[in-house]
């Protein structure tokens, strides 16, 4: 076989090329040959592999792209101490902290200061430069291997300048820029940057983590003991050189001017007392970063005296942060309770020891589902930190220190705690898929009869509970069929609240369809998207089951305000058999499902029958517009939302823009505001 042809030696060449192109991508941000040519080589080339597995190199350039294979994050063990630093808030406490660790290192030491990047720590495995295991923190000493997402990260070097073994550690973060234009289309957005460079490393396909651009910086590493330089300084000079990424932000600070050594040109170098300016210059510069930093990370430059400084239980000797102020609390987490809504979605909340943040004292803190746990790689007994920010609901934003007792990261249990049938795993959410789990009926209940839905007076949350435990109430419908009189005499049932609950329930069926569908508690049809199917014209029960049973997905997403998602949704809850026998329930319990028409003699006249109109911009007296479509509708007219051959009026606001051109440039008749109310009254 011809040389050049033999698959390795293909493989190689592709591999060459492809290098040398991303290399051109990412660093010098010169592209050398198209998008669609790169990929094209890279499919190449993955295809090669893919046939010729045993010629795949640790360091393809492939990594990079990620793979659609599924991983689940095996754990894997630390072979360095994974430790977290301990904390000083004031320029006085570290100067002290020097001073301290001076006298305890027993010689003339230098100290150096870098930025704590506030991302997701990461310990990287080298061996003959080749990288071979990515690792999260995890408990210290057991994290989870996310290799293949790591190698998706440009700035984390799959092979380095020379073929040395050692581990490094890091912080991935995600640059500020990239996570406020990405969170803008997250359907549930992440609340800061790391959140969301925690979910992206935890991607089970490494190519979800291919598409976010994470960066990497390295502030520690482990050499052999004969190849670890002597200082901290040099150590990361020459994790520079191997190919790693460094903060270049960084300081050294000696007692006495150190002029002997040559650093990096970008590096502050100065005494003892420069260190208070430099800490206070780094915390001015920190907004106009493009990553976050919550702190400074002040360490003993000579390694030999870590050495003999070692390690409290949690924290090194030789290092301690100067953490920033912020609107956190730190507590533990007591336990973890499981709550079963409405819908059946299984909601993890986090009982902490209570804390004192801005001004309330938080003891519950929602942990939304499975993968934020694992996001956070939260246990039982576990130092956080809790935020507070406003009015926005309390977070637990990090875990600062593991549990002594070794806990692993916490699981939902396989069984619903409240009915014992097994849970589901759907998209992000675990869910309990009985409907007639006792959590979910009250929750069902409780926001059918909720003041805003069908407010139904003293059928309140305890009221409830005892009708539950009577055994008398087991879904919604059986609210209209139980005998309250029958009641009188129970614990807490005189016979006034027996009459007001009977008359609650008989007034709540004169409710109208509106409330009585969204009543219902159907994701995705609440108030808002019951109101869009009104408008619409699909005013009644019958024609909206129609519409389910023969799955028009087009009749519903040409509903302005409708996604495809939402759609979807409707239709699958509304095929349910439970939802519908509810509903045929709640019918023969004679509960309005059609939409009261105005009665014709109660009609305006129909001055705008066989018209079509358009209305765009905004209205002094018509807020939300709707209520403009409203009136045209009223009058017979026909409410359309583009300006085509068949429109025959424009009704034009204030800031009329793109539809008053459309309209003109087609003669359609353009309408003002005022000539609008004029015309609406001529017909009184
Ligand atoms: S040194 C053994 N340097 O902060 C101590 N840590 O609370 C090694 N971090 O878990 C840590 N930037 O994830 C160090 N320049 C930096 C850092 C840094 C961020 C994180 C790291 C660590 C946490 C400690």
């Amino acid at each position: 076989m011809n040389s050049k042809n033999n698959p390795k030696n293909q493989i190689m060449a592709l591999s060459a090329k492809l290098r040398e192109y991303q290399d051109a991508y990412y660093r010098t941000a010169r592209p050398e040959i198209s998008d669609l040519e790169y990929d094209r080589l890279c499919n190449e080339l993955q295809r090669l592999e893919n046939e010729y597995p045993e010629f795949l190199q640790p360091d393809s350039p492939t990594f990079r792209v990620g793979s659609d294979l599924s991983s689940d994050l095996p754990e894997a063990a630390h072979s360095i101490p994974v430790l977290s630093l301990d904390k000083a808030y004031t320029i006085d406490a570290i100067l002290e902290w020097i001073q301290k660790t001076t006298v305890k290192g027993r010689r003339d030491l230098s100290f150096t200061v870098e930025e704590k990047i506030d991302g997701v720590s990461i310990v990287l495995y080298y061996e003959q430069g080749i990288l071979q295991k990515a690792v999260t923190r995890g408990n210290g000493y057991v994290g989870n291997d996310v290799t293949a997402n790591i190698k998706t990260i440009h700035s984390v070097p799959l092979r380095l300048i020379e073929p040395v073994s050692l581990a490094v550690r890091g912080e991935v973060y995600l640059p500020v820029k990239s996570f406020l234009s990405l969170n803008k289309k997250m359907e549930v957005p992440y609340a800061n940057p790391r959140n969301l460079a925690a979910g992206t490393i935890r991607r089970i396909k490494s190519r979800e983590t291919a598409d976010i651009p994470l960066e990497i910086f390295v502030y520690e590493g482990f050499f052999t003991d004969d190849e670890q330089p002597e200082t901290h300084a040099e150590l990361t000079m020459r994790l520079h050189k191997l190919g790693f990424r460094t903060n270049s932000r960084f300081g050294i600070f000696t007692r006495e001017r150190d002029t002997d050594r040559s650093f990096f040109p970008e590096w502050t170098i100065g005494t003892f007392a420069d260190i208070g300016s430099y800490i206070e210059d780094a915390v001015e510069s920190r907004d106009t970063l493009d990553y976050e930093i919550d702190g400074l990370v002040v360490k003993v430059n000579e390694l030999e005296v870590r050495k003999e400084l070692g390690f409290t239980g949690h924290h090194p000797r030789w290092a301690v942060a100067y953490k920033f102020e912020s609107p956190e609390g730190e507590t533990i987490v007591e336990g973890i309770d499981i709550q079963v809504g409405r819908t059946g979605r299984i909601t993890p909340v986090a009982r902490v020891k209570p804390v004192r943040i801005g001004g309330s004292v938080i003891s519950n803190v929602t942990l939304h589902n499975q993968d934020y746990i694992d996001m956070l790689e939260l246990s039982l007994g576990d130092l956080v930190a809790v935020s507070k920010r406003g009015d926005v609901i309390p977070a637990v934003e990090r875990v600062l220190e593991k549990n002594e007792q070794g806990n692993g990261v916490w699981k939902i249990p396989d069984s619903c705690p409240s009915c014992g049938s097994e849970l589901q795993k759907i998209g992000a959410h675990t869910f309990c898929t009985n409907s007639e789990c006792p959590d979910q009926v009250f929750g069902r209940v409780q926001f059918f009869t909720a003041k805003a839905q069908m407010d139904i007076e003293n059928l309140g949350p305890e009221t409830i509970q005892f009708l539950m435990n009577e055994g008398l109430l087991k879904d919604v419908p059986d609210i209209y069929q139980i005998d309250y009189r029958e009641l009188v005499g129970k614990p807490g049932f005189g016979e006034k609240k027996c009459e007001l609950l009977l008359k609650g329930v008989e007034e709540s069926k004169h409710k109208p369809y509106s409330s009585v569908l969204a009543s219902l508690g159907i994701p995705d049809l609440g108030k808002k998207a019951v109101e869009l199917l009104l408008d619409d014209g699909i005013l009644d029960i019958d024609s909206l089951l129609s519409i389910v049973d023969k799955a028009e997905t087009d009749r519903l997403c040409g509903i302005k305000g409708f996604g495809e998602k939402t759609v979807a949704s409707i239709i699958h809850e509304l095929s349910k058999p439970v939802a519908r026998e509810r509903i045929r329930q709640l019918r023969d319990a004679g509960l309005q499902f059609k939409q009261e028409k105005t009665s014709a003699e109660n009609l305006p006249e129909q001055i705008f029958s066989g018209q079509v109109w358009c209305v765009t911009g905004s209205f002094v007296n018509f807020t939300p517009r709707s209520k403009a479509m409203e009136a045209v509708k009223l009058r017979g007219g026909r409410v359309v939302t583009a300006v085509t051959g068949s429109t025959t009026h424009l009704l034009a606001g204030a800031g009329a823009g793109s539809k008053l051109k459309k309209a003109v440039s087609l003669n359609t008749a353009v309408v003002t505001e005022d000539e609008f109310i004029k015309m609406l009254n001529s017909d009184s």
